[in-house]
């Protein structure tokens, strides 16, 4: 029995280097990565990214070692993706969508309809030929990801900056104020799975806009037009500082009942200042309990779209900034190998106890014609967790399409190398999407 719990947290042979070095002894270690740390608390950590770019390795090696969401920053936009009416071109953003999925990372899309980046066809058009092509466009693009989306952004800045708490005039919006949830109903139709998000900027704090979407979302919500999500880009600079009611303001959304989460974070500046900030944000999404995660607008500050702002984690070598650490300790994160060990090193003839405080797991299932996803939240007992595997039978008729966060053996769905530590008391949740029906799912937890 024991040996066999040994076994399962990092083999017999790995289990005795870590504890020579001394550093394996507390199931509670904090996590080194961003999205390691973020999965502690049942939360993502993901950056936007550019297909052209993933063969740079220093690039790369930063994306897959700290993130665990990606979103295309550009490659799934109407102008890339249907550069012609009718003709679709998914190659770039296709290649960020199997990168993603080989390296255990989910995928925001972004976004399906937008007054920006369209290209010079629809720029063109007007009236219902626009709407119609609208419609097809988010069909098309929902119904070739169908399976592989965390998150879209369906609709985009459909809202006008200032005090008038309006729309936004776009050749989008004269098409008829129902566009934005025509576009809703047309993405859920196509890819089910996916969470339908409205995403926009300067609506991070309280104020017009931000009541303007907020109105919507109440609105829409009454009258049943799908909507599971609100995006807060959060572009921040010192003449758009961190708005003191962020975190209030995600939380009036949540209360709409619909989760919110961070889109594209950036924030001008440097040093102690910069590193305040984003730690701020962070702990602002962390206090917001719908708040699913953050992404980052790019990598390096090098790769960022305001790159002279120097808005990012990383500086443009690829180093972590204050910026970096500052984020990663709101997370609850931090270098184990700096951290002392809470109990004396042992040696390997000695090995500290396995915890025995257990685990337990429930599931929430979000269920369609012809599919579902089910979302599972493991939450250790008394003592945290090192590892943890789930059992959970599907009915006869489910085939699993995708899953995120877990290798799956069987009926059995067991932590991958981020979200197996999780402190006593903590969360995280990894998920599945199924063709058939899910009927009553009863997951049972074991942790090592
Ligand atoms: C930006 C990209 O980062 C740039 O590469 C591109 O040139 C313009 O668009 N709000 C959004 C994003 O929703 O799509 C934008 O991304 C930044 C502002």
């Amino acid at each position: 029995m024991d040996k066999k719990r040994k076994l399962g947290v990092a083999g017999a042979g790995a289990l005795a280097v870590v504890v020579t070095l001394g550093i394996a002894a507390t199931a509670d270690a904090a996590a080194a990565t961003l999205g390691a740390a973020a999965a502690e608390q049942g939360r993502y950590f993901g950056t936007a990214v550019a297909a052209y770019k993933l063969s740079d390795s220093v690039y790369s090696g930063i994306l897959d070692r700290e993130f665990n969401m990606v979103t295309p920053e550009n490659e799934m936009k109407w102008d890339a993706t249907e550069p012609t009416q009718g003709s679709f071109s998914y190659g770039s953003a296709d290649q960020i969508v199997s990168h993603a999925q080989a390296h255990n990372q989910r995928v925001r899309g972004h976004a399906l309809a937008w007054h920006s980046q369209q290209p010079g066809w629809a720029q063109n058009l007007s009236g219902t030929a626009l709407r119609n092509a609208m419609v097809n466009h988010v069909t098309q693009v929902a119904t070739h990801y169908k399976g592989k989306i965390y998150a879209w952004d369906v609709v985009n800045e459909a809202f006008a900056d200032g005090g008038g708490g309006g729309r936004r005039d776009s050749n989008l919006q004269r098409t008829g104020n129902d566009w934005i949830e025509v576009a809703f109903r047309t993405a859920r139709a196509a890819d089910p799975g996916a969470k339908l998000c409205y995403n926009d900027y300067n609506t991070d704090g309280q104020n017009a806009k931000s009541n303007a979407v907020y109105a919507m979302v109440q609105d829409f919500k009454s009258r049943g037009v799908p909507i599971d999500c609100v995006g807060f880009q959060s572009h921040f600079n010192s003449a758009s500082p961190v708005p003191s009611d962020y975190q209030a303001n995600l939380q009036r959304f949540a209360n709409l009942g619909v989760d919110v989460q961070i889109t594209e974070l950036d924030i001008e500046g440097s040093g102690t200042t910069q590193a305040n900030n984003f730690a701020t944000v962070t702990r602002a999404c962390l206090a917001v309990t719908r708040c699913t995660g953050i992404t980052v607008w790019g990598i390096r500050d090098s790769d960022s779209w305001r790159a002279s702002g120097t808005p990012l984690l990383f500086d443009g070598n690829g180093s972590k900034k204050a910026a970096y650490t500052a984020t990663l300790t709101a997370l609850g994160g931090g270098n184990p190998t700096s951290t002392p060990p809470s109990t004396p090193p042992v040696s390997s003839s000695s090995q500290p106890p396995i915890p025995s405080g257990g685990c337990t797991a429930t599931v929430s299932v979000n269920q369609w014609q012809g599919g579902f996803v089910a979302t599972v939240r493991v939450t250790a007992g008394a003592n945290g967790t090192n590892a943890w595997a789930v059992t959970m039978p599907l009915p006869s008729g489910a085939t699993v399409t995708n899953s995120w966060s877990t290798t799956r053996s069987g009926n059995t769905w067991s932590n991958v190398s981020y979200n197996g530590r999780i402190a006593a008391g903590q969360y995280t949740e990894f998920g599945l999407q199924a063709t058939g029906t899910a009927g009553t799912l009863s997951p049972t937890c074991a942790a090592s």
